[in-house]
């Protein structure tokens, strides 16, 4: 105990008011457990004045941010009257973030009666946020890794899948030639379609196996003056065989097919064309995937759409296909995150990404009450 005739015990009060935690003190025998006394820091810290704060339940602090888990822990210690220190996200008067640790404490007087309840604060937010820099720093490492493990393998096997491409690709050529020499015919017109669906899936692989290696080596990556509408056109042509069994197509407000011209709109960007059919392609994979699952080619939809400020060019697709599935949403990025059990390697988006923070562009994937919504944004 503090004798109460020390030089001490008269200084207590400055020394509270002056000491750089925030002190809090609430009343726990009054209604809604209210602020009875709070230190110069505190009102400082969180922008408001001693009047502001007296009378209230520090619960103000929480703002609208009320679904922390860390609050339960503070309600129940309350109840049971003991002490607990927790760190919660606290806001300012004008809305600054601030994670606030603190801890509460009963005091009681010498009956054992629950008088007070003391709270001393400390702003973490420099710590917590080093934190979660580290933290995504540790991840970014991570998906590195993984990235190099890819560049590695499909360096290594990639030349091997190409051998055998190119002569495939060469005997279709061929095959493709012998068949125009035979007659008209159903069977004839069904051969040549079906080669024109093989070609299409062999494009695919080499376009895989391309942009597996092109991540590993980024040295390839060509910015020019291009036509994003062209892109567009090409990724939509590149896809039509797997499209047209699937959904319409709405680009720019009208429906897509294969005579439109590719040069009918000027959307200019500085962009690696290729690159970015590649973006386009996969995302379009993805709603044609998700369409086929869920809808009929009649009420399936995809949109394509796109829309230029004075900051930015902004490319939308959004389909009608339900969704993505709210676990994967957050970790979409991911190499390897797929649901589709027998087919998806989970690499489309993740490539996307890369290339898309290549270019320094935007990606942004969610779902509205129809399907999914991924949106590209291009600063000018
Ligand atoms: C002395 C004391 C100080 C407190 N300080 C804070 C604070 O700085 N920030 C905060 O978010 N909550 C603080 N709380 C917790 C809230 O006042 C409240 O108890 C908490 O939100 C849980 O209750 P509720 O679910 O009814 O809101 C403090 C509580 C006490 C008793
Ligand atoms: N438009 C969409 N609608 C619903 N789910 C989607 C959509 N786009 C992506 N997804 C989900 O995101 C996951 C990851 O997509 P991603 O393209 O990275 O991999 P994948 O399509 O499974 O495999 P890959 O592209 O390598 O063949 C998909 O498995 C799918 O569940
Ligand atoms: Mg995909």
């Amino acid at each position: 105990m503090i004798n109460p005739n020390s030089e001490l015990f008269k200084y207590l009060p400055k020394v509270i008011e002056q000491a750089t935690n925030g002190i809090v003190v609430s009343d726990p025998n009054q209604e809604d457990n209210p602020v009875v006394y709070v230190n110069d820091i505190t009102c400082k810290r969180f922008e408001y004045t001693k009047e502001e704060f007296l009378g209230r339940n520090c619960r103000f602090l929480q703002g609208e941010d009320r679904n922390q888990k860390n609050i339960k822990a503070i309600k129940d210690a309350i109840k049971n009257c003991i002490s607990t220190t927790v760190t919660v996200k606290n806001y300012s008067k004008s809305g600054k973030l601030i994670y606030n640790q603190f801890t509460i404490s009963p005091i009681f007087d010498e009956n054992n009666n629950l008088k007070y309840f003391l709270g001393i604060q400390r702003d973490v937010t420099k710590e917590v946020t080093l934190e979660k820099q580290n933290f995504q720093l540790q991840k970014e490492k991570i998906e590195d890794a993984q990235y190099n493990a890819i560049g590695k393998l499909t360096g290594g096997i990639s030349h091997e899948i190409n051998t055998p491409l190119t002569i495939i690709n060469g005997t279709m050529e061929f095959l493709k030639d012998s068949i125009q020499e035979l007659e008209q015919s159903p069977l004839k017109q069904n051969i040549i379609q079906d080669l024109e669906d093989i070609s299409i899936q062999l494009n695919k692989i080499k376009n895989l196996t391309e942009s597996m290696r092109e991540i590993a080596d980024t040295k390839t990556f060509e910015i020019k003056k291009i036509n994003i509408y062209r892109a567009l056109i090409i990724s939509l042509r590149l896809t039509h065989n797997k499209t047209k069994h699937i959904t319409k197509v709405n680009l720019l407000n009208e429906n897509f097919s294969l005579d439109i011209d590719r040069e009918k709109y000027m959307y200019y960007v500085n962009g690696d064309a290729r690159k970015l059919e590649q973006v386009f392609i996969a995302i379009i994979d993805n709603a044609l995937d998700q369409l086929k699952m869920t809808g009929t080619i009649q009420n399936n939809k995809l949109d394509i759409s796109l829309q230029v400020t004075k900051d930015n060019t902004t490319i939308t697709f959004e389909d009608n296909g339900g969704g993505i599935d709210e676990n994967l949403l957050e970790d979409i990025y991911k190499p390897f995150k797929s649901n589709k059990e027998h087919k998806g390697l989970g690499i489309g988006l993740s490539i996307a990404k890369k290339i898309i923070d290549q270019h320094n562009f935007i990606i942004d994937i969610s779902n509205n009450q129809n399907g999914a919504i991924v949106k590209i944004e291009i600063p000018h």
